[in-house]
């Protein structure tokens, strides 16, 4: 009988007598004499392979690592990772693999340094499943809901997000430009074509703090809705975060399990979230220990030990004028404070989206530049929004890197990503 061409995870589920070929890697290798083991590992799982004889013989070459394909007649046994493995008939080593490098060193920096080999691993490979979810549901939730997707370019002439974190590239006819830091203004500009839309792309930023959750180059899902305030805006953030981590739970239970991830944080995460103030934040701050002065942007740890009194993800709307960029606008009601809103991750994981109300006046947009110190002249287009037919409107921006930390409960946001780009970091 011909054997049937199947996936580790699918072969698991086969019949006892079923004969299959498997395709993979050499995931683990026990060598008993008599006996080899191989553990075969592919994109769906793993699956174990004994075999005796002849085809022992064969499997001794297959090392840690090595593409293998393997064939055999499965059969169940209760020591076998998933209950059944395949008694093995043949073996075919395509690609070997002398010396494995990941053997004994699992340091961090380590496993950074060969990355392009660790991403093999399961626990890489769990992450990148989940975060495959994730992009997905991204899309899903804003083209159900009407959005359209668009794209901004990489190059840009002046900062959004302030020029302390701007990335230089001279540009081919020798000027300086920047690699973007948000697609926002692009969008903004876009709203007046297309009233509602998102944008998934990376964004850069020269950021000197080594922090576990601060990258140089991160994905950037961003969102402008015409006609829309700070409450508006807040609803559609906090139904795209749970309808993600809703889309991560029905696809993701076995990833979610192979990381040790305790998923009821992530099942109690349905609208509505919290929200506090930036002064009711900064008074639970206080009672906690923590002296913020009025008008600082809250730190990390001010964000870790704020979000240990909420079981849900929080949003703290109405920061000072002077934590949030100049296009935020001033509430009417309050001046000194923007209608702006964070949404902080719980568990410690802290902010995941920046975003909030922008400024619609030509007079008010202007005064905020002078008044910020920045030049008139490098938001020219970015002004003439206002001049013709100008809305209010509002948006955000997800940090899709740290909601996939905070989903699969990594501890550094370098494990969130397959090539992670740092500080320190550009390679492989
Ligand atoms: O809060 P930020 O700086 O807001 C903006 O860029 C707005 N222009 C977005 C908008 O309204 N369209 O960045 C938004 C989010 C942050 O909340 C964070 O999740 C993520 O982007 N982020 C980073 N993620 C990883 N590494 C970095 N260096 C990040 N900087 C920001
Ligand atoms: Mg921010």
């Amino acid at each position: 009988m011909g054997a049937k061409l199947a996936k580790a995870a699918e072969a698991l589920k086969m019949e006892d007598g079923a004969r299959v070929t498997v395709r993979g890697w050499v995931y683990r290798f026990r060598d008993l004499g008599e006996k080899v083991f191989l553990v075969v590992r592919d994109s769906s799982g793993i699956v174990q392979a004994v075999f005796s004889g002849e085809a022992a013989a064969k499997a001794r070459e297959a090392d840690v690592e090595a593409s293998v394909i393997v064939t055999g007649v499965v059969r169940s046994d209760s020591r076998a990772p998933g209950g059944k493995e395949i008694v093995g008939e043949a073996v075919e080593v395509v690609g070997a693999s002398k010396n494995f490098p990941i053997t004994k060193d699992f340091s961090r920096e380590f496993l950074l340094d060969v990355r392009h080999l660790w991403v093999r691993s399961r626990r890489m490979q769990a992450v990148l499943k989940i975060r495959h979810t994730v992009f997905g549901a991204l899309h899903e939730y804003f083209r159900r809901s009407g959005y359209y997707e668009v794209q901004a370019p990489m190059f840009i002439t002046a900062a959004v997000e302030g020029g302390a974190t701007l990335f230089p590239v001279k540009y081919v006819d020798g000027s300086t430009v920047y690699l973007t830091q948000s697609s926002q203004f692009y969008l903004e500009a876009l709203i007046y074509s297309l009233e509602k839309v998102y944008t998934i792309a990376p964004s850069f930023r020269a950021e000197k703090s080594r922090t576990r959750r601060h990258l140089t180059e991160f994905w950037h899902c961003e969102a402008e809705v015409a006609w829309a305030g700070l409450e508006d805006i807040m609803r559609v953030e906090e139904e795209l975060v749970s309808y993600v981590v809703e889309r991560v739970l029905d696809s993701n239970q076995d990833e979610l399990k192979l990381l040790g991830r305790n998923t009821e944080p992530l099942e109690r995460c349905k609208p509505p979230f919290y929200r506090v103030s930036y002064d009711e934040a900064l008074e639970i701050l206080e009672g906690k220990g923590f002296k913020v002065a009025w008008g600082e942007d809250l730190g990390a740890d001010e964000e870790r030990a704020l979000v240990e009194e909420f079981d849900k993800p929080v949003f703290v709307h109405r920061y000072p004028e002077k934590a949030k960029a100049f296009y935020h606008k001033n509430d009417p009601a309050r001046p000194e404070v923007t209608l702006s809103a964070d949404l902080l991750a719980p568990e410690g994981y802290g902010e995941i989206i920046g975003g909030g109300e922008r400024i619609e006046r030509l007079e008010e947009l202007l005064e905020k530049i002078k008044r910020f110190g920045l030049r008139e002249e490098d938001y020219e287009w970015y002004v003439d929004l206002r001049r013709y037919g100008t809305v209010p409107h509002a948006g955000f921006g997800l940090g899709i890197d740290r909601l996939v930390m905070w989903v699969a409960g990594l501890d550094h946001i370098v494990d969130a990503v397959a090539f992670p780009r740092t500080i320190r970091r550009v390679y492989p």
